[in-house]
């Protein structure tokens, strides 16, 4: 992570929620690796640590990961479309949404990306600008920028459904990034 985003992101005032957050949830992992995932925004605990997705989901999210056989500290970069918490979770508003971007694109700059895997429906809407319903959105490649493009469930929408059964969503996530680990093992 450059000194200027780390910088820049932490003294961030550029919308409201800069106001009632405790620390500004940069990143995590890779600045190096090929694969980028992004959420929504950070919530109790990563505004506690400074870190996305280390709470409930996060820890959802890192088991899928590593089920699949992606190394998390090596293979991928984790971010959130915006940066600093929304009270009581709320979803990020669109004016916060577009406050936040420039910061998004400076991560997607220096990382540089050959794939993205879009964390829910905010993180699709964000990146791809299209709104719709996960279930049809998930499991599709799409593409963006000249970079493949991966739309998977929420990690709070897996905790929500927990059932590990065949074409659950648990079971189609695991599949969603499967394809993900072999479109990168296979260039
Ligand atoms: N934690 C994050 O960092 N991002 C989310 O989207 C949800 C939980
Ligand atoms: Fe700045 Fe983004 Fe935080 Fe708003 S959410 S204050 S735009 S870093």
């Amino acid at each position: 992570m450059t000194a200027e985003l780390l910088q820049g992101c932490s003294t961030c005032t550029a919308c409201a929620l800069a106001y009632t957050r405790q620390m500004v949830v940069i990143a995590r992992g890779n600045p190096n690796a090929e694969l980028m995932l992004i959420g929504e925004a950070p919530g109790a605990r990563e505004d506690a640590t400074g870190l996305p997705f280390v709470g409930r989901s996060g820890q959802a999210l890192d088991r899928l990961l590593s089920d699949v056989g992606f190394d998390l500290e090596r293979d991928l970069y984790v971010c959130n479309a915006v940066k600093c918490r929304p009270p009581n979770n709320r979803r990020p508003k669109r004016a916060e949404l577009a406050a936040c971007r420039p910061w998004l694109d400076r991560q997607l700059e220096l990382v540089d990306p050959d794939v993205i895997v879009l964390a829910g429906a905010t993180a699709v809407e964000a990146i791809l600008g299209i709104k719709g319903g996960m279930s049809q959105l998930r499991g599709r490649w799409q593409h963006w920028n000249q970079r493949a493009v991966m739309p998977v469930f929420h990690p709070s929408y897996l905790l929500r459904n927990p059932s590990d059964a065949p074409g659950a969503p648990l079971d189609l996530t695991r599949g969603d990034l499967s394809a993900v680990r072999r479109r990168l093992c296979e260039r």
